[in-house]
């Protein structure tokens, strides 16, 4: 089967469309590589920025909590952002320079032993983000963290490092989220999670949306606050980018989610804009402009997230990443936006073409595909998790032979989808468990190998988790419900309300509880399990618990 050819990076596509473009439109792309210019190729080193002193800071700079993130048997990284008045430019802060800021990781919630800590200059330069990768910690233990800067203190987080990679855990448990729009609702979602007992949460995209949050907040319809104008239109800029994220991590139910776990994060489209792929937008805008908007949307993203990564260098940030549960997980998490090619047809559910059939298209890009092969090769883990954007398992909307898929998922992209199968065949991989978002409803599906046939084997499972706000309150069913579940028999659950879903995997078997809430629109909704499943190790397919 011949492989995706690699796509052309930004940077490439930049220079095209400036080679392609007369001299008018020339100023544009002129414009917008300096734009990007200033956005990302920033120094790494930072001796040479003033420091002011912390009693400059005269409210209280940990408006935005604290989050863990990205851990490792011995490590995990720390993180903050200074903005005493987030919904302000800048978050209240001096637009140069740098402040001290202190931190510490401690085994108890009173800080009596301190295990290590230390301090680290918050820059303006990245918005007073921080992130510290405190190391020489043991494997599989809980700790408590803060940060301090003068006088001010931070709220305490909690986090826990990953088992040591040659031990075989007697059982994990983690949640998966994703889909946030917070004009949308409440993320009541959140304030239940931080209450469940967790090693790490998952989140698969669209962490922040770009479109435009009027001043009530939108379907929040807030009465006691008006948020400003700088909101009411969509994301272009690092600035606009910066105050979306500065908004969000103001909320108090994602502030309790982000302190009671460690979290693993990877976005899909709407972090930059909706469906985009790779280096193209949605609709037909300048793609040179575009690329510089990816940018500061990805920036913004590094900025904002607990991330391990180094800052973003040039127009890409690396995403994709494997981590480990000892030998009971291993953790592919994929980023099917960055490297993809442009949607089929056209996009949005269209019959299956020979555009969409091609063989050559690729949904992870040429590099990652070898990487995720290469991974499963060698995984000597029981359970292959996979947390990623788009549904992969086949999804008709209707009963007929023939039926309209969503070119934006992996039907959209069938020899991509048929690659990463081969490559789970050729791995020998028993326990195959995809953990999937985007969709704003919650699926329960097994993943057959060839999903035309539905007799053919059963490889693995994929859990599609809801949003925890987009799309408002949902119902249990939604008008498509019947048509679905009929016309896709690999579908075993299907459910249309707010919420996340917990999963625990022992050497035996994994389970997922689908928790879905009351209502987002106004605060206080009530929590309940919707449905439970489990698949048995060595025997992929899902059954109620
Ligand atoms: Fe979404």
């Amino acid at each position: 089967m011949p492989r995706p050819a690699e796509r052309p990076s930004p940077d490439r596509l930049l220079r095209e469309a400036a080679a392609r473009l007369d001299r008018r439109r020339f100023l544009t792309v002129t414009s917008a590589a300096a734009t990007l210019a200033f956005t990302v190729n920033l120094p790494s080193a930072h001796a040479d920025t003033p420091e002011f002193a912390p009693r400059l800071i005269t409210d209280d700079p940990f408006t935005l909590g604290v989050a863990s993130g990205d851990p490792l048997p011995d490590a995990v990284v720390l993180w903050t952002r200074l903005a005493p008045r987030p919904l302000e430019p800048g978050g209240g802060l001096p637009p140069a320079g740098s402040v001290r800021v202190g931190w510490e990781i401690a085994r108890d919630e009173r800080f009596r032993r301190v295990e290590r800590r230390g301090s680290v200059r918050a820059h303006a330069e990245f918005n007073y983000a921080v992130h510290v990768d405190v190391d020489g910690l043991d494997a599989a233990r809980g700790y408590f963290y803060r940060f301090t800067v003068g006088a001010w203190a931070s709220p305490v987080g909690r986090t826990r490092t990953a088992p040591a990679r040659t031990r075989r855990p007697e059982r994990t448990r983690f949640a998966v989220v994703s889909c946030q729009a917070y004009e949308d609702g409440y993320f009541t979602a959140y304030r239940h999670l931080a209450d469940e007992d967790l090693d790490a949460v998952f989140h698969v995209g669209d962490y922040v949306y770009e479109y435009a949050i009027d001043a009530a907040g939108g379907d929040r319809k807030y009465t006691d606050r008006v948020l400003p104008a700088a909101l009411d239109h969509e994301t272009v800029t690092l600035e606009d980018y910066r105050l979306r994220y500065s908004l969000y991590k103001n909320d108090p139910d994602l502030q309790a989610a982000h302190s009671a776990h460690p979290w693993y994060v990877t976005w899909d489209d709407h972090e930059v804009e909706n469906n985009y792929a790779a280096g193209i937008p949605e609709k037909n805008q300048d793609p040179a402009p575009f690329v510089a908007r990816r940018a500061a949307a990805y920036r913004a993203y590094w900025e904002n997230q607990p991330l391990r990564l180094p800052q973003p260098r040039g127009t890409d940030l690396t995403l994709y990443r494997r981590v480990h549960c000892g030998q009971l997980a291993q953790f592919d998490i994929l980023d099917t936006r960055q490297y993809r090619d442009d949607q089929a047809n056209g996009d949005g559910w269209q019959y299956p073409t020979p555009e969409s059939q091609d063989p050559r298209r690729t949904l992870m890009g040429a590099t990652q595909e070898r990487w995720f092969a290469e991974g499963l090769r060698r995984s000597r883990a029981t359970w292959n998790v996979v947390p990623q954007q788009v549904v992969f398992s086949r999804r008709k909307n209707t009963t007929a032979e023939r039926s309209k898929l969503s070119m934006d998922a992996w039907d959209g992209y069938p020899a991509a989808r048929e690659r990463f199968l081969k490559a789970v065949d050729e791995a020998g991989t028993k326990n195959l468990l995809l953990l999937t978002g985007d969709v704003h409803v919650a699926y329960a599906m097994d993943v057959k190998r060839d999903f035309d046939d539905p007799g053919s084997r059963t490889v693995g499972v994929e859990i599609v988790g809801t949003s925890v706000s987009s799309d408002g309150d949902g119902e249990e069913k939604p008008s498509n419900w019947a048509t679905l579940t009929a016309a896709n028999p690999h579908m075993k659950f299907y459910d249309g309300r707010r919420g996340y879903t917990t999963l625990t995997l022992d050497r035996h078997r994994a389970r997922a509880d689908y928790r879905t809430v009351s209502h987002i629109t106004r605060p206080g909704g009530t929590v309940s399990t919707a449905a439970s499943f489990v698949t048995e190790a060595g025997n992929p397919g899902l059954h109620p618990a």
